[in-house]
């Protein structure tokens, strides 16, 4: 699959954030970080902003849940709108259910794990998943230096995704840039968040061309 790139609005400007959308037109995703201050230290935004950007922005919103009792809520991100929603693994107790109703409500279903959640446990999941997000920080905040120690869970799961037929996305998130894309895509993700790495930039829309070419190779 081509790589894709999905800019996380966590480290634009919150004041202007139709703006900072408008800002990346060659983005294939706007990844939107909902922190609830519960699963993550952090607060961020919630299901109205949600709605107002779907509003603002013609690029599909790739929403990651970073909330506790993701079975709740998710499904009415994917009724606002959002063309993905994601879910943590570690804060979902039901996530066949939540996972199905995702997909039935016309998203793309994601379910996301921590940087020392093991993948082997999920295969059975893949099924259900059009997309797997590795973390590669710990969740919760924009600007943090990746870890290389999940660099061999990427490779496992990406044997596993193959060994399922291949169909299911695999994206990284945290600390990517121009420095780490490269061995995240050699090791097998194809869809990349970045944050700072995009909107840290005084050009973000270059900043994409630039990080699509690294992790092409
Ligand atoms: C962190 C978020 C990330 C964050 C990444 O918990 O899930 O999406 O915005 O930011 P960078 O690319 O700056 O690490
Ligand atoms: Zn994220």
């Amino acid at each position: 699959m081509a790589v894709q790139i999905s800019p996380s609005i966590l480290s634009a400007d919150f004041a202007r954030l139709a703006d900072e959308a408008a800002a990346v037109p060659n983005a294939d995703w706007l990844h939107v970080d909902v922190m609830d201050y519960h699963f993550v230290p952090n607060l961020t935004l919630g299901l109205p902003v949600v709605e107002a950007l779907r509003k603002a922005t013609s690029l599909p919103l790739d929403c990651h849940l970073m909330i506790d009792d993701p079975d709740r809520w998710a499904p009415s991100y994917a009724e606002a709108g959002a063309g993905s929603v994601t879910i943590h693994a570690e804060a979902s107790s039901a996530p066949v259910r939540t996972l199905r109703e995702i997909r039935s409500l016309g998203a793309r279903a994601g379910l996301a794990l921590n940087p020392a959640t093991a993948v082997e446990p999920y295969e059975d999941l893949l099924r259900e998943i059009d997309m797997l997000l590795l973390m590669t920080v710990e969740p919760g905040f924009g600007g943090q230096s990746f870890l290389d120690m999940v660099l061999p869970k990427i490779r496992r799961a990406r044997d596993l995704i193959e060994r399922h037929g291949g169909q299911v996305w695999l994206q990284v998130d945290g600390g990517i840039a121009g420095d780490t894309i490269e061995r995240c895509a050699v090791a097998g993700a194809d869809v990349f968040v970045a944050g700072n790495a995009v909107y840290g930039a005084d050009d973000p829309a270059a900043a994409i061309d630039s990080l699509r070419a690294l992790a092409d190779g």
